[in-house]
């Protein structure tokens, strides 16, 4: 059974601490952290995927989750902070339920980029960076996706889409509730 303590804002599960500064890790989470270590040399090595970890649960990874899996990874803060920082698809805000990233490098940019990215704010009436009013979508612009034979792509959550006309997107959003 978790428990909570208010006292120290720490979490704790059969006697063990699990988080720090008011973020609750979820003991899979660190479980499964802990199994990520195991496959490495280098504990850092791990940071990634411990990130992506709480991400799956949470949706985003709050700052007060940095200590929590630097700790359970056994690397200083600064490791996962930095990794964090780094790597664009960890959100360090609160999303929508699903996150639409908008490739603007070069090869999206020339093939359409500005006015996928103009459908869709019209579309869903926020801009770059912000969320619908009812938490269904992030728009976000992203570094290339990995798709650039077939721009402009966008990634939704996990779902690479390219080329993307202006015409597709309702049929395509549709699919996304
Ligand atoms: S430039 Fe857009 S996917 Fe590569």
């Amino acid at each position: 059974m978790m428990e909570h303590t208010p006292a120290s804002n720490q979490h704790s599960l059969n006697g063990r601490t699990l988080a720090t500064d008011g973020f609750q890790l979820h003991p899979e989470d660190a479980a499964a952290m802990r199994a990520e270590v195991s496959h490495y040399e280098q504990p850092q090595a791990a940071c990634i995927e411990a990130l992506k970890i709480v991400q799956r649960r949470h949706g985003w990874v709050p700052d007060a989750a940095i200590p929590a899996i630097a700790r359970v990874l056994g690397v200083g803060p600064a490791s996962v902070e930095g990794v964090a920082t780094f790597y664009s698809l960890i959100f360090r805000q609160p999303v929508g339920r699903h996150v639409i990233l908008v490739c603007d490098s070069s090869s999206c940019f020339l093939t359409g980029f500005d006015q996928l990215r103009q459908a869709l704010s019209e579309h869903l009436g926020i801009e770059l960076g912000q969320t619908t009013a009812d938490g269904r979508f992030t728009l976000l612009p992203v570094c290339c996706l990995g798709a650039c034979d077939g721009g402009p792509a966008l990634m939704i959550d996990d779902d690479v889409y390219g080329p993307v006309g202006v015409d597709d997107l309702p049929e395509l959003l549709e699919g996304y509730s």
